[in-house]
């Protein structure tokens, strides 16, 4: 790799890490598995080591995960809360040891070995032998006061347990871990699949997403646990080392982890690591690794830390559980884009303690690339993620005549939901990476179940309680085609809804519809930018919705937008500049003159790409880029966003965009009409957005200004009637500059 190319891959990751960092710290909703996520920052790390040029102090390896979230009191840790550097094999941790015995000048070294426990990282303080804080990691230095959560963790003790001869410590900062047990995660996804819910993806995220409830009724009926493993400021000092750690906490009462090794040097170590990953699944709590400690804390603080893991402590992450079974068949499962994903139906298997008679194929393009056939044997591999995943096949034990997967032939050609037409297309990254099979029709019923459930889902409008049976159910009953239509359902209905059969029915019930029908009005109020996510719009994720919510007033403004215009006009300039240079490889200038004349061309060229850049474009990320554009102009132009727009009319939901700049048109709504002598449309447009205005289609009562040009038609005539001032571009420039 050079350099340069380094350089963009090191970019590339950085925002890729950043924004799964987010995911799985604060959002506790990953959309990754957690070894695809270590692969990233691992491969950012090994970059950023090779290439030191290209180090940074803001890179998301240089940090930890940060967890704090809105509605929750700030507090400083009093000594700082670090993460673990991870290995994956024997040679990376053996790597370790040496360098820790290069440190230490010894390759003496005593060692503990403990499970690592997948929850979510705490520090209790007690003062005097007395809980008085819970607080999360945040980020490192200071986090989120959970204490009122943490209390109603059962086996937490308010007081550490006397020991005779030994007083408390006046502070104490008792590190550990806040999780769930597989039979409480259990039991409450029953609960919400019996209320129609959306399930929840596995027991971590479940506990990080529970201890940052504002509800802490909400939070008690979920029974979190936790386990304590190190200690941060200790004052005065009370232990000499890990294992004397361990020791006190249990006998202080507080609840440790199952076993705790010691380990003379790292052979001893990496046998302890064996022995705990034979053990480590009858234990309470999730783990995915071992840690390995210095036992001796003076040790520990000759080793000292780099910034943001501790050079004494390891963990070793243990390969994820896999299991063989047979494939059955290849179902495909048409999602909310209408993209057509494989489903491998598996005879079924325990694994990692569950019974597995389904798993992800990803796409058709891997299926070929594993070469996986309907019924081979193959290897599934679940990594705590609820949905396991199909790893590869074992060819040698194939039945003859097994044939290649072929998913156009599987489905006959067509949509196997509304046996519509499907395409062969290129899809974003939040669908599924590369070509796939699209269905082509948006009124698709799986389509539309998908963006119903998508509308309520809790990253969108959190209208909780609706989940994809609730979602399927009300679009098959064609209650709801566009997500908006569920606020014409009637509690009633809702509350009837039958979610199993006629002969065993399973009726939604008056407390979850009562449920809905407050969230569906709480969501009214939402931003522009939860809203435009919701609703779907192709190429618009997150991040581009928030960008765009906040530099629009309205829907209205967003479909008129100025500055998505602008991005068009900017790539096609670009395109233009690309093909006009002088020596452009594909279109190179033949003679001089020529070449002058594109030369100045691209001057041109130049300054009006510079003069986007600073007005409308300026300060809009890339990510807002031309496919976005072209995608969210399109969609409401003349796609489904102009019944989705005029339906929110309907139903009175007007959200606002979190736009800061207010100017001396803020409160006034412009009308334009004809010809304007110097401005562009657009560009008036942009100025009267930019001052705070809003620009409307149709003159009322309400009407602030029309602005009006050459050959104005009936809007003018509607300002006279109703007495709406009228002003003319030279007025317009005066009232901006006043
Ligand atoms: S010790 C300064 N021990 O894993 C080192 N951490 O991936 C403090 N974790 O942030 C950590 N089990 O939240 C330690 N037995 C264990 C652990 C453990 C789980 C967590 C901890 C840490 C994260 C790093």
């Amino acid at each position: 790799m050079t350099p340069a190319e380094a350089q963009t891959r090191i970019a590339e990751l950085r925002v890729a890490v950043a924004r799964h960092d987010e995911l799985y710290y604060r959002q506790a909703a990953p959309e990754i598995t957690d070894h695809d996520y270590d692969a990233q920052k691992r491969e950012l790390a090994g970059l950023e080591e090779t290439f030191p040029q290209f180090a940074s102090a803001d890179s998301p390896t240089q940090r930890v995960g940060d967890d704090r979230v809105a509605g929750f009191q700030e507090v400083a840790h009093l000594q700082r809360m670090l993460s673990l550097d991870n290995t994956y094999n024997e040679a990376e941790l053996r790597a370790w040891h040496v360098r820790l015995a290069k440190l230490l000048e010894t390759d003496d070294l005593r060692y503990t070995v403990e499970p690592k426990i997948d929850g979510l990282a705490v520090s209790l303080t007690y003062e005097d032998g007395r809980l008085v804080r819970a607080v999360t990691r945040g980020k490192g230095d200071r986090g989120d006061d959970v204490t009122a959560n943490a209390l109603t963790i059962v086996s937490l003790p308010r007081m550490l347990a006397v020991i005779p001869g030994v007083p408390p410590p006046r502070v104490v900062e008792i590190r550990g871990e806040i999780y769930l047990t597989a039979a409480e995660f259990a039991r409450i996804n029953a609960e919400r699949a019996a209320a129609g819910e959306e399930l929840y993806a596995n027991p971590r995220n479940t506990a990080a997403g529970t201890i940052k409830q504002l509800d802490t009724a909400e939070v008690a009926r979920r029974k979190l646990s936790i386990v304590l493993y190190s200690l941060g400021h200790c004052e005065p000092p009370a232990v000499r080392s890990q294992t004397g750690l361990h020791e006190r906490l249990r006998a202080w009462g507080l609840p440790v982890v199952e076993r705790l090794w010691h380990a003379q040097g790292i052979d001893a170590a990496w046998a302890a690591i064996g022995e705990l990953d034979a053990l480590r699944r009858s234990f309470a709590y999730g783990t995915d690794g071992a840690v390995v400690k210095l036992d001796d804390f003076g040790q520990q603080r000759t080793a000292g830390e780099a910034s943001k893991a501790p050079r004494w402590a390891i963990a070793y992450k243990y390969k994820p559980d896999t299991a063989r079974t047979r494939l059955l068949a290849i179902t495909i499962q048409v999602g909310k884009t209408g993209v057509l994903s494989p489903v491998a139906e598996l005879e079924p298997v325990l694994l990692a303690g569950s019974t597995i008679a389904r798993a992800t194929l990803h796409n058709e393009d891997e299926i070929r690339r594993k070469d996986i056939r309907v019924g081979d044997i193959v290897e599934i591999e679940k990594a705590g993620e609820v949905i396991p995943a199909v790893l590869r096949p074992f060819p040698d034990e194939r039945a003859p005549g097994a044939v290649e997967f072929d998913l156009f032939a599987a489905v006959g050609g067509k949509c196997p939901v509304c046996g519509g037409a499907i395409a062969r297309v290129e899809v974003a990254a939040e669908d599924a990476q590369g070509v796939a099979w699209k269905c082509q029709n948006y009124d698709c019923r799986a389509q539309r179940a998908g963006r119903l459930g998508f509308f309520c889902s809790r990253r969108a409008l959190a209208i909780d309680g609706l989940g994809e049976t609730v979602a399927a159910k009300l679009v098959e009953l064609e209650l709801v085609r566009d997500p908006p239509d569920l606020y014409d359902v009637p509690l009633e209905t809702l509350a009837t809804l039958n979610l199993g059969t006629a002969d065993e029915p399973r009726i939604f019930g008056e407390k979850n519809a009562t449920k809905i029908v407050a969230a569906r009005e709480a969501a009214r109020a939402l931003p522009l930018e939860k809203w435009l996510y919701a609703l779907s719009v192709p190429d618009v994720g997150e991040t581009t919705a928030r960008e765009l919510g906040r530099r629009h007033r309205d829907f209205a403004a967003l479909a008129a937008s100025p500055l998505l215009r602008a991005v068009l006009q900017k790539a096609a300039l670009l395109d233009q500049r690309e093909l006009e240079a002088p020596a452009s490889r594909k279109n190179p200038a033949k003679t001089d003159e020529e070449k002058t004349r594109r030369k100045e061309l691209c001057a041109r060229l130049d300054a009006e790409i510079a003069a986007l850049d600073a007005g409308p474009l300026a300060g809009v990320p890339a990510e807002v880029g031309p496919a976005v554009a072209a995608s969210a102009l399109r969609f409401f132009a003349n796609g489904p966003g102009v019944r989705l727009l005029a339906k929110l009319c309907t139903l009175g939901i007007d959200p606002q965009g979190t736009v800061a700049a207010a100017g001396v048109f803020t409160g006034k709504t412009f009308v334009l009409t004809g010809t304007l002598p110097t401005l562009k449309r657009e560009d008036a447009e942009q100025k009267i957005l930019a001052a705070g205005g809003k620009v409307s289609g149709s003159v009322s009562k309400k009407t602030s200004y029309v602005l009006a040009g050459a050959d104005a038609g009936s809007k003018l005539e509607k300002a006279t009637a109703l007495g709406v001032p009228v002003i003319d571009e030279a007025e317009l420039l005066r009232l901006l500059g006043s």
